[in-house]
């Protein structure tokens, strides 16, 4: 993998202003390398619910282009990877999507029980059989989301610069890449 100082910069995050009415934080560079490893290792298609800083950053493959990221804002309305959805709606989307993906994604706009409830269901819906599970959110989450998606907290936990909260990672597998301390935060 490359080093922290060399994945410093990354496009998508250089080129995309956070909007704070979504609720826009992007993940660091460095995190972004690790999450995108971590994926490259264990999905095929992969559909990326609120998370479109690490589609944009997968490396060019088939990985990428049989992948989709979901999200509310237009902007990406260009994309042919480019899912509008609104997790007001989980199940928003094309019937050929359901369970058809080998891992989901998730860093929704909210931390509340209520918005996981609706993750949750997208996400179950996206998955097929024995799919995997990554997402971030507050460690404080861990025991409703154990109960939800069966996820466990990991150790590498993720840089989000502009966010006050410190999250934690999840999976629902034991993870390659975010089973060791992110050098970042120390
Ligand atoms: C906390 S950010 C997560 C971004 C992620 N850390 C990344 O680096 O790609 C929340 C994401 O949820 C999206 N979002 C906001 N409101 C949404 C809605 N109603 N439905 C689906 N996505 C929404 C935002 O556009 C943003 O991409």
């Amino acid at each position: 993998m490359e080093s922290i100082l060399s994945d410093k910069k990354n496009r998508f995050v250089a080129g995309t202003v956070e909007k704070r009415d979504l609720n826009q934080y992007w993940y660091s560079p460095h995190t972004i390398a690790v999450m995108v490893q971590e994926i490259e290792e264990h999905a095929t298609k992969v559909a990326f619910l609120s998370t479109p800083s690490l589609w944009f950053s997968l490396k060019e493959s088939e990985l990428k282009q049989h992948s989709f990221f979901f999200d509310v804002d237009m902007q990406w309305a260009w994309c042919p990877n480019f899912v509008k959805w609104d997790y007001n709606e989980p199940e928003g989307f094309d019937k050929s999507m359901h369970h058809a993906f080998d891992c989901v994604v998730i860093d929704p706009p909210f931390i509340t029980p209520q918005v996981w409830a609706k993750y949750a269901q997208a996400a179950l819906l996206l998955l097929s059989e024995g799919g995997k599970i990554i997402l971030s959110t507050i460690e404080e989450n861990a025991e409703m989301l154990k109960g939800l998606l069966e996820v466990e907290p990991q150790l590498f936990a993720p840089s989000i610069p502009h966010l006050v909260y410190q999250y934690a990672l999840f999976t629902n597998y034991p993870s390659t890449y975010l089973s060791s301390l992110n050098p970042e935060l120390f």
